[in-house]
This record gives C-alpha cells, sequence and structure tokens, in this order.
C-alpha cells in the first residue's frame, strides 16, 4: 500500500525522533545536547562501546559514523523492530492515533483528486467569469444571439449560459486569482507552442463564443463547449480539450439533470448538440443529453443504458445523422441485453430537435417520440436499403450481412429473439417475390412465413410456370429451373420414360406427406399414370392420403423412384426430401405443391402428345437428337453425327443450337444458376445456426 506524502508527513510530525529512538538506546548524556534536539549513544546497529550514533531531532535524521546506518524515523522502526513499511506506518499511526487513509484509496487516486480540486476551481471561476461577460457589456452581440435563437431567460440560467469574449480577458481574470497554470490544465487557456517554457502568456482558447458548461454526474463543471458567434470562426462549435477533468467520450451533455429526469420518466432522450438538449429541456423533455462533439462512445452507451432501458436516439434527420445512428446500432449490438436496447427517432429530412420544437413545437417532438423505431427495425432498414436484392447472390449477401449482426449480439436470448424478428421480416420482404406472376392464386400465402418456406420458392418455375418473370424471379430456389433439369436429366430418354420419371417422382412425394394431402386426394385421384408399373403404386398413395391402408410394400417406392432413374427422383423428389429435411410444410402447402406438379406433369403429357416431333423420335425408338449435344457447352459432339443428325431429321444442327442458346439465356434471365443452390444452402445454414442450443444456466 502506498500513501500519500502529506499523510506520512502529518504522521512524522507527530514524533521526536529521539523518542522512538531512546527505546533502544541509552543517551550519552555527556556528548547529547537535549535543548538543541542532538543526541548521541552507541549504535543500535552494531557493536560498539563509543558513542558513534547520531540523532538530529530537527532534520528527523540519524546518521551512525562508525557503521554508516543511516534514516529517519520510519527507517529506524523498520529495522530496529523488522517491519515492513507499511506495518511500521500502520503502528506508528495507531499510536499517534491516526485514521489510516481508506484502503481503496491508492495514492493516485488522490493526487488525481487533489488535482481535480484545483482544475475545478479555474473551472468555476471560468464559468463566473462568463457569465459576468454575458450581462456585460461585451455580451451585447451573444444577448442578441441568445434573444433570435428563442431561448428564454430561465434556460439562459439554467444552463448557465455565458459569454468568452474577444482578447486575453479570461487569461487576464485568472492570472489575478493566481489560477493560470491551473486554466491551461483545465484547457481554458492555450500557451502558444514555440514560446511554451519561455515565460509567454498563455491566450484565451474560448473567444466571441456563446459558452455552454459541461458538468460531470455530480454537478462539477469539467468542459466547455463554445458556440461561434460569427459566421466565419473556424469552427462552429469548439469543445475543451481532454483534460484530467474532462473525458469527452465518458460523459454526456446534462447528465445531471437528464439523470435525475430519465429517473422520473424511465425515458431518455439522445439529441446531437447542445442546443438540442437545450430545446428539448425548454420544451418540457428534461430528460435529454447529447454526446460532446463526438460519436456516442460504449462507456456513454453504458451511461445511457444506466439511466433508462431503451433510450431514445433523436439525432439530425440528415445524412450525417443517419450515420450516426447506424454507427450506435453496430456499438450497441454487443451490448443488448434483455430489456436493454435502443430506439430510433427519425427526425424528418434535415431537421434537428431543436429545429423541429421551433417550427413544429413540442407535439411534434413528442409525436416523433412516440413513433421511435426499435432497434431491430432500424438494423434491418439498414440492411435492406445496402442495396437491390434481386439476385440470388445479393439475397445470399444480405443473409450473410443478417448472420453477421446476429453474431455480433452477445446475449444468448436477445439473439434468438432478434433471429426470430429477422426471420419474420425476412419472410414478409421475399414473399410478394415468391409468388410469380405464373403462379395461381393461393400458392404463395405461407409459404414465405415458415422458414421452411423458403425452400418451395421456386416451385412455379420448377414445374414449368411462371417462366416470364425475368430477374426479378425468386433467388432461393433450391434446384435448377425445370429447364436445366430436363436439360441435364432427361435429355436422352424418350417423353415415355420422362412421364415414368414424374410419375414415380409424384407418387413417391404423395407417399411421402400423405397425412397432409387429404385436400387434394381428388386431383391425386385423377392423376394420368401412363406407366403400368406404376399403377399399384398409386393406388396405394391414394390409399394412404385417405387413410386407408393397404398391404404395400414400402420399399417398392424407393424401387420404383430409383428405376425412374435418380434423375427423374432429383427432379421431384428433391422437393418431398427437403420437405421432410428442412421443416414440415403447412397441408395447405404441401397441397399446392403437389398440385403444381399434377399440372405440369398434365400440361406435359398434353404437350408431348400434339408434339410430332417426339412422337416420330419415339416411333423411331431413337434417343432425342439433344443427345448428341454436349449440354455444358451446346456443342455437338461429332461433326460426323451434326450431318447425320440434319439427314435425319430435316433439321440444321444450327437450327438446333439456337434454340439451346434460347433456353440457356432464359435460363440466365430467370436468374437460375448454382447459386441458386448456395444460397438455398446458405439459408438451411442459417436455419441451423439459428436454431440456438438452449442458454446455458
Ligand atoms: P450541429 O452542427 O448539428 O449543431 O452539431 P447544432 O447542435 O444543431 O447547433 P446549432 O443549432 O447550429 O447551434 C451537433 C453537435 O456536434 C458538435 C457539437 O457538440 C454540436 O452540438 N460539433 C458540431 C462540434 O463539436 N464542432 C462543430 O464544428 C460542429
Ligand atoms: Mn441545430
Amino acid at each position: 500500500m502506498r500513501f500519500l506524502q502529506s499523510f506520512l508527513d502529518d504522521l512524522r510530525s507527530r514524533f521526536t525522533l529521539s523518542d522512538i529512538v531512546a527505546r533502544k538506546v541509552t543517551w550519552d548524556a555527556r556528548k547529547s545536547n537535549p535543548g538543541r534536539g542532538d543526541y548521541w549513544a552507541p549504535c543500535p546497529f552494531h557493536q560498539e562501546k563509543t558513542a558513534s550514533f547520531h540523532v538530529d531531532d530537527r532534520k528527523g535524521f540519524y546518521h551512525c559514523f562508525g557503521c554508516q546506518a543511516s534514516g529517519d524515523l520510519f527507517k529506524f522502526v523498520m529495522e530496529t523492530d523488522n517491519l515492513s513499511f507499511t506495518e511500521t506506518v500502520e503502528r506508528l499511526a495507531e499510536e499517534a492515533g491516526m485514521d489510516l487513509p481508506a484502503r481503496d484509496e491508492s495514492l493516485r487516486a488522490a493526487q488525481a483528486r487533489e488535482q481535480r480540486d484545483r482544475l475545478g476551481d479555474a473551472m468555476d471561476e471560468a464559468v463566473r467569469f462568463y457569465r459576468a461577460m454575458l450581462n456585460g457589456a461585451a455580451g451585447q452581440g451573444a444577448r442578441a444571439y441568445i434573444e433570435r435563437r428563442g431561448l428564454a431567460p430561465e434556460t439562459v440560467t439554467r444552463f448557465e449560459l455565458g459569454y468568452a469574449p474577444e482578447g486575453g480577458a479570461l487569461a487576464r481574470h485568472l492570472e489575478a486569482k493566481g489560477l493560470v497554470a491551473e486554466g491551461v490544465e483545465a484547457g481554458l487557456l492555450i500557451i502558444p507552442d514555440e514560446d511554451r517554457g519561455r515565460g509567454r502568456a498563455p491566450f484565451d482558447r474560448f473567444r466571441d463564443r456563446l459558452m455552454f458548461p459541461i458538468r460531470d454526474q455530480r454537478g462539477r463543471a469539467i468542459a466547455f463547449g463554445g458556440r461561434a458567434l460569427s459566421a466565419n470562426a473556424q469552427a462552429k462549435y469548439l469543445n475543451s480539450p481532454e483534460t484530467p477533468l474532462f473525458s469527452k467520450g465518458r460523459t454526456l451533455f446534462n447528465v445531471r439533470e437528464g439523470r435525475t429526469a430519465a429517473g422520473k420518466t424511465g425515458a431518455v432522450i439522445v439529441a446531437e448538440g447542445y442546443m438540442d438538449v437545450i430545446a428539448l429541456v425548454a420544451a418540457g423533455f428534461e430528460h435529454a443529453v447529447a454526446p460532446l462533439g463526438t460519436a456516442v462512445t460504449e462507456e456513454q452507451l453504458a451511461l445511457l443504458w444506466r439511466m433508462a432501458d431503451e433510450p431514445v436516439i433523436a439525432l439530425d434527420g440528415d445524412t450525417a445523422g443517419l450515420r450516426a445512428a447506424n454507427r450506435l446500432v453496430d456499438l450497441a449490438l454487443p451490448h443488448l441485453a434483455p430489456g436493454k436496447s435502443l430506439r430510433f427517432c427519425l427526425m424528418p429530412q434535415g431537421r434537428d430537435p431543436d429545429d423541429l420544437i421551433r417550427a413544429e413545437g413540442p407535439a411534434a417532438m413528442a409525436a416523433a417520440l412516440e413513433n421511435a423505431v426499435p432497434l431491430v427495425e432500424m438494423l434491418w432498414r439498414r440492411e435492406v436499403a445496402a442495396g437491390p436484392l434481386d439476385t440470388p447472390e445479393r439475397r445470399a449477401g444480405f443473409d450473410q450481412r443478417l448472420r453477421a449482426a446476429l453474431s455480433r449480439i452477445a446475449d444468448v436470448s436477445v439473439r434468438r429473439h432478434y433471429a426470430a424478428a429477422l426471420k419474420d421480416r425476412r419472410a414478409a420482404q421475399f414473399q410478394p417475390l415468391q409468388r410469380g406472376p405464373g403462379v395461381g392464386p393461393g400458392v404463395g400465402p405461407g409459404a414465405g412465413s415458415k422458414p421452411g418456406g423458403f425452400g418451395w420458392a421456386a416451385r412455379g418455375r420448377f414445374f414449368g410456370r411462371g417462366q416470364g418473370r425475368g430477374g426479378a424471379g425468386p433467388g432461393y430456389a433450391p434446384g435448377p429451373s425445370p429447364e436445366a433439369l430436363a436439360r441435364r436429366e432427361a435429355f436422352g430418354r424418350d417423353s415415355t420414360t420422362r412421364a415414368a420419371a414424374r410419375e414415380a417422382a409424384i407418387l413417391c412425394s404423395v407417399w411421402e406427406c400423405a397425412d397432409l394431402l387429404g385436400d387434394a386426394a381428388a386431383q391425386i385421384e385423377d392423376m394420368a399414370i401412363t406407366s403400368e408399373a406404376l399403377q399399384d403404386l398409386h393406388a396405394a398413395a391414394l390409399n394412404r392420403v385417405v387413410g386407408i391402408d393397404g398391404p404395400v410394400d414400402e420399399s417398392r417406392f424407393a424401387e420404383v423412384a430409383q428405376q425412374a432413374g435418380a434423375r427423374g427422383l432429383s427432379f421431384l423428389g428433391r422437393l418431398s426430401g427437403s420437405m421432410v429435411r428442412l421443416r414440415r410444410p403447412s397441408e395447405a402447402e404441401c397441397c399446392q405443391i403437389v398440385l403444381d406438379a399434377l399440372a405440369h406433369h398434365h400440361a406435359e403429357l398434353a404437350r408431348e402428345a400434339e408434339h410430332p416431333r417426339h412422337a416420330s423420335w419415339q416411333a423411331e425408338g431413337m434417343a432425342e437428337p439433344a443427345a448428341e449435344i454436349d449440354l455444358d457447352s451446346g456443342e455437338m459432339l461429332d461433326e460426323n453425327r451434326q450431318a447425320d443428325f440434319a439427314a435425319r431429321y430435316g433439321r440444321d444442327t444450327a437450327q438446333l443450337r439456337a434454340v439451346l442458346e434460347e433456353r440457356d439465356r432464359r435460363t440466365e434471365r430467370t436468374g437460375e444458376s448454382d447459386a441458386g443452390e448456395q444460397a438455398a444452402e446458405e439459408w438451411r445454414r442459417l436455419l441451423e445456426e439459428l436454431d440456438l442450443p438452449p442458454e446455458k444456466e
């Protein structure tokens, strides 16, 4: 433990060194001179017969001319009683009846307090001086300004507004009070750099400015803000620099009164500037505070949360204000806790609270406060506004940003609720996009409101509808478009095989989700089954839908699915797979998926029946010509086969390529690509992440 020098000096003064030493030695009466505080004795620190140990009471020191031991009162007790310095001080303090300084009061803290007290004197002096100046002859311009801004005399008094005149008036004033050094340290006066240490007089930091004293939580003046009165001043507002008294990121303007008022109302308003706070308070919003010329810091945020659970941020209605608000969103996320959040009062364009109150009165301000939006909404709006969300990649980027924001919330419970709130907003946001014009009414609702719903986003397109949507198509398609699938997976098979694959896939899906498909039973019954092999499965699936359990070998479904081809299964089975994997959709959703599938199936059958081309290929028992084409590049594989193709079908390969290219372009336009799959994958991962483990403890 360290002790203040003043305490040690005080303690030492309670003792006479010779009294303490006399407890260990016998004075040499002949050599000593008590009248002069001059004592001699044989040395207690080494063996001797002569008296070479000397104590000087007036100096408070001892010295042995034999062994060279020397020291003061404390050292003597330490050495002769074998105590530490602290123990020595404690023992002597007890003997003297002195209270020890409190344990937690470190030397540094006490010194800092001593310094603050001195600087505080200079600040108090300045507050008085500036106020006097405002009321005096020099303050005429400032008084006119105050009047122009509509500040009532009570307000001026309450905030102790003052005026810093031109010239070195404050410097002279502090000089007369013997507070120049303190004035410099408190940031009121400045010593010109080149003259530092050469005795040149310091000058006033604030000149020709309206002065706002800044007081700390205990009401002590710690700094000033000064507003320029002249239009050509360098900065509109000048604030005190960081000083031993003032750390601008740690306190707030009007913190003391604001806190008291917040205690009563349970609310606190955070404005951007001094004048806003003053206008708010004057209008009856006494629970207003502001940062001090900088962005709100973590410490200020913590301070605000000690004042109220949900501070309302009322920043200026300009881009700078919005930027500041968004910085606050980021600052707050890691510190959100149950019940602790922020609200954002979005001021009308270009206005600050002061402007609003002056233009429209306190009621308008109250209304703006009433409409303050919660932090989660602010975050959401920011991310939505960050850029268009019209491609899978952009939406994936958007999801990434949401996840990043979520991951910054430390509190598990708050994070879980944010995740849920963002999911809801996200679903609402994308729902309209999920309903393509090609999809009939009733398809969309509900699909987007459930997380699993994103998996169904592509269903309209999946079943061959809604192709005209262009770039605005759903971004969360779980798989490739029907064209892409058909091209990749069904080409090379004849239409009979493709129809069978569709039928198998639909039946597998129906079997899988039979308990949800009651409402689609009639349509399922009407399903056209072209493949003889699938007739019994159709019956079995239908029975299951209507709740009749027949003798069915379950493995038949898997077998048939396999026979129809893994490709066929991936066509529709992917859908039923994700139904199960993601989250079971509602009955309505499920029915709609199957109805869409059936409609597509029937449309395909009709189209194929009409198409002589297909028929002729089938009749010839040949694969479709597209089998000859490299499906990735669209190039014919072999020049000889190109000629063969032309001869057989009377069609030029260039024509075929044009058809394929057109198909690719269409694919591109609908935003279809593997990125769709990636987006779906991302979303699945998001869902996993969002299914947070139960809160610990
Ligand atoms: P504003 O420019 O919004 O000022 O700065 P204001 O409060 O509306 O002031 P009036 O109405 O023009 O008098 C907001 C806050 O930003 C800091 C000050 O703390 C100010 O109150 N600021 C602004 C500075 O520190 N320096 C500046 O030059 C300007
Ligand atoms: Mn303003």
